[in-house]
């Protein structure tokens, strides 16, 4: 089997928060951005495998900022490790205002 570099695989996916995506309190919700980690790192994996794949598990997933309805958001997504027929997977979200520049770790 011919190796694949970790970066061959890597994906980054940008996408602007919109009104729709926020909660009650006005900033976005949670879910809308464990959505698109799992996005991120499905990608990751079938262009890894070239093939269909699941998610198992999610071992750890922490929010640092609150992201706010305007934001664009970047996923960033790349292989950790590899197994036997599974894949580890790491994703890491930042938040950037795009009238300011500021750039948030998510
Ligand atoms: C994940 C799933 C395929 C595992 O099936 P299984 O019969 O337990 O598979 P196996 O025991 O043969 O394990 C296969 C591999 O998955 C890994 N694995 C299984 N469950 C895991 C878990 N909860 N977390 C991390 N890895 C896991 C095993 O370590 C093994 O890895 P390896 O081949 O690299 O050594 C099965 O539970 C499944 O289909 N779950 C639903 C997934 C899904 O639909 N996700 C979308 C959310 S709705």
């Amino acid at each position: 089997m011919e190796g694949k570099r970790v970066r061959d695989s890597s994906v980054t996916i940008a996408q602007v928060m919109d009104p729709q995506d926020a909660n009650p309190a006005g900033n976005v919700h949670g879910g809308v951005i464990m959505k698109l980690i799992d996005t991120a790192a499905a990608v990751v994996a079938s262009r890894h495998s070239r093939s269909h794949t699941v998610t198992a598990s999610i071992d750890r997933l922490d929010f640092h900022h609150p992201v706010h309805v305007g934001d664009l958001l970047f996923f960033y997504a790349s292989l950790n490790l590899v197994g036997r027929t599974s894949m580890e997977v790491g994703a890491r979200v930042e938040a950037e205002s795009i009238i300011t520049g500021t750039v948030a770790l998510t």
